[in-house]
């Protein structure tokens, strides 16, 4: 055998020792056992506590809100994209969920966004739009047009 293939075979070697070190210290143990990927993110994720309640929940105490909020523009977002995460309230009325206030808060959904076609959402400029004053003193964020009617 030529010595440079010598080399070049010691070279390989070397590599792929190195390489099998490498996968035993950085592939995760349970890596393999349901498939392609970590087995145990699985038990990682079923462990997360749950944080949203669903807005069937908010029903069953506020379907007054509901019922209001279903038959207005908001009807498509859910109780919790504006109040945040509501289980703990949900099962603990006292500790009361979120509370959103501030121009910034409609804005989020309502400013001008190229981005986001005008037919879908209704934009306005908050720059311009009757400023100095908050959204909710002239819309009612479960029913926006209530006040003008
Ligand atoms: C077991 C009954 C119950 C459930 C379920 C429930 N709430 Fe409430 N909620 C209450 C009570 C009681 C109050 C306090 C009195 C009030 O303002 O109506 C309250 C108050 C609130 C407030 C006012 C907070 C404030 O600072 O004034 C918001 C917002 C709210 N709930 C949202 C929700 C959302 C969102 C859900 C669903 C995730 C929900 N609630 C589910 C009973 C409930
Ligand atoms: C578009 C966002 C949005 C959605 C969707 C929404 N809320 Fe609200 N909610 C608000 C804002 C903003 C306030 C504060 C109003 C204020 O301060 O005048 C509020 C206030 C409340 C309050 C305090 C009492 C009141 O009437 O002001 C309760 C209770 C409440 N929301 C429950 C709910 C429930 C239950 C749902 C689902 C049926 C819901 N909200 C959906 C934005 C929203
Ligand atoms: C999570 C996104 C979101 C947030 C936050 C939000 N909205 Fe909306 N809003 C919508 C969507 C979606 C519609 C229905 C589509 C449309 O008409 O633009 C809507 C509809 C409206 C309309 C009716 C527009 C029309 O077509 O007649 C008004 C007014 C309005 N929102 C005001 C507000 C105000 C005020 C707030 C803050 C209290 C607010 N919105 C918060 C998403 C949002
Ligand atoms: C002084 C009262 C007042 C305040 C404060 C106010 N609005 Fe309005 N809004 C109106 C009136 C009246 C209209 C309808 C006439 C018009 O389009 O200006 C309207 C229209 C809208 C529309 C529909 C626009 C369209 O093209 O159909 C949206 C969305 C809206 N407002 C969101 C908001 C948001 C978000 C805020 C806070 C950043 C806000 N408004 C603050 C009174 C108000």
């Amino acid at each position: 055998m030529p010595p440079q293939v010598k080399r070049l075979a010691l070279l390989f070697a070397i590599f792929i020792g190195l390489f099998l070190v490498a996968r035993y210290f950085l592939v995760p143990k349970s890596f393999g056992e349901h498939g392609h990927y970590r087995g145990l993110s699985l038990v990682e994720n079923q462990d997360q506590e749950p944080k949203y309640a669903g807005q069937k929940v908010c029903n069953d105490c506020h379907d007054d809100l509901m019922a209001v909020k279903a038959a207005n523009d908001h009807k498509t977002i859910s109780c919790e994209t504006c109040h945040g995460p509501g289980l703990i309230h949900a099962n603990n009325p006292d500790s009361l969920p979120l509370k959103p206030a501030g121009r910034e808060f409609c804005a989020k959904c309502h400013s001008l966004n190229a981005a986001r076609k005008a037919e879908n959402i209704v934009q306005v400029n908050p720059e311009e739009h009757n400023t100095g004053q908050n959204c909710t003193e002239c819309h009612n964020p479960h029913d926006p047009w209530e006040k003008m009617r």
